[in-house]
């Protein structure tokens, strides 16, 4: 087995389809986060205030509930961590996720997708939810191949 897992959230496909390729490129097991309550069209509305999203974002307690937790997290010393981009930084769950696990001794590299913008500063407000982890600067993939991803991880050291 790999020792390096990538591990995403993905509302609407985009960022699933590149966390497997992320995966094939780096010879990764693969592990979607999913929410306990799926998220709706209407929860994802970013125009509506009182949205699920919107609501979310606003809240630095949020921590939406995962439906299923990855019972051999232990096997892995790498851990890429995957989202969209919402309100420029990376949904909720992603805090919860962090915070369900120890990532003590193990490196976290986060990577995302968006409609263009950056990580910004979603690399600091992730870390106190995984203080433990080593962890290396993100990317938002957009328009990668296998062949781009291999490179990208290689580059990492990890
Ligand atoms: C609630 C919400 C907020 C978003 N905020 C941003 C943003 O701040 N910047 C951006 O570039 N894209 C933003 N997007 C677009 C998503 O990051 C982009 O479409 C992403 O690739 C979706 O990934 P997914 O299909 O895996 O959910 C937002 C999307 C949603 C639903």
């Amino acid at each position: 087995m790999s020792n390096i897992l990538v591990a995403y959230f993905s509302a609407g496909g985009t960022t699933k389809r590149t966390a497997a390729l992320l995966a094939k490129a780096a010879g990764a097991e693969l592990f979607e986060i999913q929410p306990k309550e799926p998220y709706t069209a209407a929860d994802l509305d970013w125009t509506n205030k009182k949205s699920r999203s919107t609501v979310e974002m606003n809240d630095p307690s949020s921590r939406p509930e995962i439906g299923k937790r990855l019972a051999n997290m232990a096997d892995y010393g790498v851990v890429f961590v995957g989202f969209p981009i919402w309100w420029y930084t990376a949904p909720t769950i992603i805090k919860t996720f962090l915070e369900s696990y120890d990532f003590a001794g193990k490196t976290i590299v986060p990577f995302a997708t968006s409609g263009g913008s950056g990580l910004g500063k979603t690399e600091s407000a992730l870390r106190p939810c995984a203080p433990a982890a080593v962890w290396k600067t993100g990317k938002v993939l957009r328009g990668e191949t296998e062949s781009s991803l291999k490179s990208w991880v290689e580059s990492l050291g990890v």
